[in-house]
């Protein structure tokens, strides 16, 4: 949600905070700050006005306020922010301070008891919060608790005793300059230590410059950073031994790389991180290997029905992965969005195998679907990206997408490799239940390998596709209609174009459209028609002349061979000849493409589009 990053050491604290959050802008951007320990003075720097004509980040304006300030202090902590309580305003924006200026504390996550706490803090102590956030009363107990004599280990594990819901905290105490103390509960908190000093970071990509060996901290876990050591402690101040992370991404990874956008580079990036996906789980008989996940047949056939739990793209990418399961390995299957799943009791036992799926490994929902189940006794399997994330570590077994860092919010590799994981997960399933033969099996893999490929090919249509958002950037509303496999992707697709261009999208089975929706097509309606389903090829069709007929303009995309599409169709995309299984993995590329292009086209903040972020840690 949004990013905290914090340092002590020799090092110049502004330089590695400021660089830092510049790493982490995409979980969070509309306002950013920064707190500093600077020769007996506790300083705070905070920029949150609106998007001017300069364009520039938050966090290069912050940097532009620093230039000449606090390059001697070596203890910060920073924060930028995507605003849950009060709008996006310097009062709201973190770090903020007690009353007393002694305590500024960044904070991700939210207080669900703030109210309480806020008229605690006033009846009890006269102290009045100044912002409308829940995040500030954090730094009013550290300094009540502090004034009544506690260190600030001691305050943090009081305040975090009265406190109630999801939280990463990272505080400094003006009476001592030594100490950065930060505090896990249901958000993500890293911490890693070297020569330079102690880092802690809501995500790694803040750390990977600097250590590639990172600690996790669990829930109610507290670090104790100083600049020659770090100690993680659980709530009754014993050290808690943790198992380092080696993170194998590369800097760069993490970088534009000559891309105009975050989004563009990780569209490209498919191709490799597709076929690395595959081919980790690929034995030296071109075999599936599940990676050490350990589901036997004597599992499987125990297994009588599937969740796949998630949330947005993720969730897509789980409405394939039914499909696929159902088909290959004949368990029945149900997809929900883990939002609803939580709260609605569903039928989860011990027969049950709970699929989460997930970028970032932190999603609130998800995490919390994740338990309801665990709890009901079910074994869980994920699909992660983010290594050594919340839900991958409270999972019975996970299966990482090897993606690397997805900067952009909206999310492109990370569905496509999701997408990889899923048809692996269903294969080795079927074969393992032998309710698909070797061929079948063999068949599939051959196609799969030849994705990566098949992918670089799509994206030389990118000319085409910029011609085409130059004619469709302006129109209000756009449809994506598709059948089977073709209506998971449509809903993907259009998912895609909301998030970055703020154009009223909508995706739709295209056997729908005639129950209602047809009602909508004019002259002024785009409609991008997936016709990638060999036996559903004539069926939609018909759906597309019923739309054409009512004078919308309609985009298909199928295969090379149905050459037959264009008489029906303004324009046609193709996608190589595929079995019809695999035809997700290549059409989203083109939807992906577009999104980007009619973005681009109406000058909108792609890597960044507003009211998201990347990674959403409240419910
Ligand atoms: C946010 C992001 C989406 C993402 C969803 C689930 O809404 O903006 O791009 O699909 O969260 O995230 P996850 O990390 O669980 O895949």
């Amino acid at each position: 949600m949004c990013g905290i990053v914090g340092y002590i050491g020799k090092g110049c604290a502004k330089d590695v905070v400021l660089d830092g959050l510049g790493k982490l802008e995409y979980r969070g951007y509309d306002s950013a700050g920064i707190a500093l320990l600077d020769k007996g003075r506790l300083a705070v720097e905070k920029i949150a006005e609106i998007q001017d004509e300069s364009n520039k980040s938050k966090i290069s304006k912050l940097q532009d306020l620093l230039k000449e300030k606090y390059s001697d202090a070596n203890v910060a902590i920073g924060h930028t922010r995507w605003a849950t309580h009060g709008t996006p305003s310097v009062l709201n924006a973190h770090p903020h301070v007690s009353n007393d200026g002694m305590i500024a504390v960044v904070h991700n996550g939210i207080v669900e008891n703030y109210s309480e706490l806020k008229e605690m803090l006033l009846k009890k102590h006269n102290i009045r919060c100044k912002s409308e956030t829940d995040s500030e009363v954090i730094a009013q107990l550290l300094s009540v608790f502090c004034a009544d004599g506690l260190d600030l280990v001691d305050a943090m594990l009081k305040a975090t005793g009265m406190m109630k819901g999801a939280y990463a905290i990272g505080a400094i105490y003006k009476n001592d300059e030594n100490k950065i103390v930060g505090y896990r509960k249901d958000a993500p908190l890293i911490a890693c230590h070297t020569d330079e000093g102690t880092f802690i970071a809501s995500d790694m990509t803040a750390l990977l410059k600097h250590s590639k060996d990172v600690y996790f901290l669990d829930d109610d876990e507290l670090v104790v950073c100083k600049a020659d050591s770090m100690q993680i402690l659980n709530r009754n101040k014993e050290v808690v031994e943790k198992e380092i992370f080696h993170i194998d991404w590369n800097i760069e990874t993490a970088e534009k790389g000559g891309y105009d956008h975050f989004m563009l580079k990780e569209i490209h990036d498919q191709p490799d991180v597709l076929e690395d996906t595959l081919s980790r789980r690929l034995d030296s008989n071109g075999r599936i290997n599940l990676d050490g996940i350990s589901l036997t047949l004597d599992d499987l056939n125990k297994i009588k029905k599937i969740y796949i739990v998630a949330c947005g793209t993720a969730y897509h990418a789980g409405l394939v992965g039914k499909t696929l399961i159902e088909k290959w390995a004949k368990i029945p299957v149900e997809v929900d969005v883990a939002s609803e799943f939580r709260y609605r009791d569903p039928l989860v036992d011990e027969n049950t195998l709970f699929i989460a799926v997930t970028q970032s490994g932190e999603t609130l929902d998800t995490l919390m679907a994740l338990r309801e189940a665990k709890k009901k006794g079910a074994r869980v399997l994920s699909i992660v990206n983010v290594v050594g994330s919340s839900i991958a570590r409270e999972s019975d077994d996970v299966f990482y997408t090897w993606a690397g860092p997805e900067i952009a919010v909206a999310s492109t590799k990370g569905y496509t490799t999701q997408l990889m994981c899923l048809y692996l997960i269903a294969l080795y399933m079927g074969r393992l239940k032998e309710t698909i033969s070797a061929e079948t099996e063999k068949k599939v893999l051959e196609e799969l390998k030849s994705v990566p490929s098949k992918v670089s090919g799509l994206l030389k249509n990118e000319g085409k596709i910029e011609e085409l958002a130059k004619k469709i950037y302006e129109k209000r509303s756009i449809f994506y209609i598709g059948r089977g496999l073709d209506a998971n992707v449509a809903l993907e697709g259009s998912l895609k174009l909301k998030e970055i261009s703020y154009i009223n999208s909508f995706a739709i089975a295209a056997g729908e459209l005639k129950h209602g929706t047809i009602a909508l097509m004019d002259e002024d309606t785009i409609v991008f028609a997936l016709a990638t389903q060999d036996e559903l090829a004539e069926k939609m069709l018909s759906n597309i002349v019923e739309v054409s007929a009512r004078d919308a303009y309609v985009v298909s995309i199928t295969k090379e061979k149905n050459d037959f599409f264009k008489d029906a169709s303004e324009m046609v995309l193709f996608i190589p000849e595929c079995i019809d299984e695999v035809t997700p993995l290549l059409s989203i590329v083109l939807l992906q493409l577009i999104a980007y292009f009619v973005a681009k086209e109406r000058g909108e903040n792609i890597d960044m589009p507003r009211n998201l972020a990347k990674s959403v840690t409240v419910e």
